[in-house]
């Protein structure tokens, strides 16, 4: 409509309308459009990126013993230095505020605030986001923090980590102390990081910190992780109600790999497993029927309505559907199947499907109240190369994000509460068990020199962004 009003008037104004709409047109060609007050974000995760991990009292996190336990972690790599980001994030702030993000979802590592997990409180930790968070709001960046990324104080482990109820209430006074030294400056608050996911590969099948394998610690780890976001949830809130609370799930798609039975019923199992043993109790109140008799030793009186918390926001991690077939060696007698043939793979060997992102915002809207949601990451791994003149010309990165802005933008216009996308992720990082061989950034970084230099699809998201 706005545009069609250039072609009216005199032959002459009417020309060099139409020379504006069609160079108007070329520049948003590709950009995608979102309401004016949708949230721009990059996520990044503390020990991904921090490195400095015995700086100014830290102490160990079960990802510091892991990555140190030889053939954990592949070529031995560590996040002892990662991107330095403990002292270069003045750099890193400016090149958020460069691109035009108006949000930056960081994680609090747990064992730089209360090195012991539980205890005495390390306040030159605190110092650190005090200061990330006071350069990020003086470049005009707003600050959400994730307490909880996966690097759960290695004392805490020492005594049960997630497999034990103790970390519970260590974790809501954790989630207290950096509420009272930062809730003036930070208004959004996610707890968790993929609780399923950290259950599952941490506790289920050994391939990321602590390195535990079994069915039952799935659902011992998915449960009190579950019930320590419920129980932070609610002293947050009784502490500092002008804040806004919610959580972080990785949701993906769970199809059959085939039209076979018992393949469908893996998928729905797996279902059960990794997307709705989360969101069904955050948001229902009650485990999946599939696997309520399961959870139901670990299930104490009041553990389900503490969980069942009123949440200011949802955040999403989508990245691609999970084909299943059944596979009694399983924990859950299920396995990964075979993706379809002729779907595209991103360097993670993870099909490319951004079609399956549309459909986890459709059923948080139709199945779960349509809660407020934040995509708080997409983004892919690619085999970035660097020309000659050290430009990163990540087309594949650009044509993904692309691709999934799209599905976003389609879910908002079909009714979802979609109110932002943060993409995952600002730099180059310690891709847990894979090392720094993945890389998930728009902003190369040189692991010899620490350089960091902007990709490409860095250029075109801030073009999105303007527009
Ligand atoms: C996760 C984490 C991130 C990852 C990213 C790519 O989902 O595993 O939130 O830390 O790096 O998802 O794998």
């Amino acid at each position: 409509m706005r545009r069609r009003q250039f072609l009216i008037g005199t032959a002459a104004v009417a020309a060099a309308a139409l020379a504006r709409w069609r160079a108007a047109t070329a520049a948003e060609s590709d950009t995608i459009q979102f309401p004016s007050d949708f949230v721009w974000g990059a996520s990044t995760s503390a020990y991904q990126i921090e490195g400095a991990v015995s700086a100014d009292g830290r102490g160990p996190s079960i990802w510091d013993v892991f990555s140190h336990t030889p053939g954990k972690v592949l070529n031995g790599d560590t996040g002892d230095v990662a991107c330095d980001h403990y002292n270069r994030y003045r750099e890193d702030i400016a090149l958020l505020a460069g691109a035009g993000f108006k949000a930056y979802r960081f994680s609090i590592a747990w064992p730089r605030v209360i090195p012991a997990g539980t205890g005495a409180v390390n306040e030159a930790g605190l110092d650190f986001y005090d200061r990330l968070v006071d350069t990020l709001l003086a470049r005009g960046v707003q600050p959400w923090a994730c307490l909880y990324h996966w690097d759960l104080p290695q004392p805490m482990e020492a005594r049960g980590g997630w497999l034990g109820r103790d970390v519970v209430p260590a974790f809501a006074d954790y989630a207290q102390v950096a509420a009272k030294r930062l809730g003036d400056r930070v208004k959004h608050w996610a707890m968790l990081n993929e609780p399923n996911v950290h259950a599952i590969f941490g506790y289920g099948v050994g391939e990321m910190a602590p390195g535990l394998r079994g069915r039952d610690n799935v659902l011992a780890a998915i449960h009190h992780q579950n019930l320590a976001q419920g129980t932070a949830i609610a002293a947050l809130r009784a502490q500092r109600p002008d804040l806004r609370l919610g959580t972080v799930l990785s949701l993906q798609p769970s199809l059959a790999a085939s039209d076979r039975p018992e393949d469908r019923r893996a998928a729905e199992m797996w279902d059960a497993v990794w997307n709705t043993s989360c969101l069904d109790p955050l948001l229902r109140g009650a485990y999946p029927d599939l696997l309520a008799k399961d959870y139901a030793p670990l299930v104490k009186p009041g553990d389900l309505e503490a969980i069942h918390q009123p949440i200011d926001f949802l955040g999403v991690n989508y990245y691609s559907p999970m084909y299943q077939r059944a596979d009694p060696g399983g924990l859950f007698g299920t396995g990964w199947g075979a993706t379809p043939a002729g779907v595209g793979l991103t360097a993670m060997k993870w099909p490319i499907e951004p079609h399956g992102l549309y459909d986890q915002l459709i059923r948080l809207k139709d199945g779960y109240g349509n809660p407020e949601v934040y995509i708080s990451e997409n983004g892919a791994a690619f085999d970035d190369q660097v020309d000659a003149g050290g430009r990163i010309d990540d087309t594949a990165r650009i044509e993904f994000l692309r691709r999934h802005l799209e599905m976003a933008r389609r879910a908002v216009a079909d009714g979802a509460r979609l109110k932002g996308f943060f993409v995952w992720s600002l730099l180059d990082n310690f891709e847990w068990a894979n090392g720094y061989a993945k890389r998930f950034g728009i902003v190369r970084v040189d692991y010899t020199t620490l350089q960091r230099t902007p990709k490409e699809s860095y250029h075109w998201l801030a073009r999105q962004m303007r527009t």
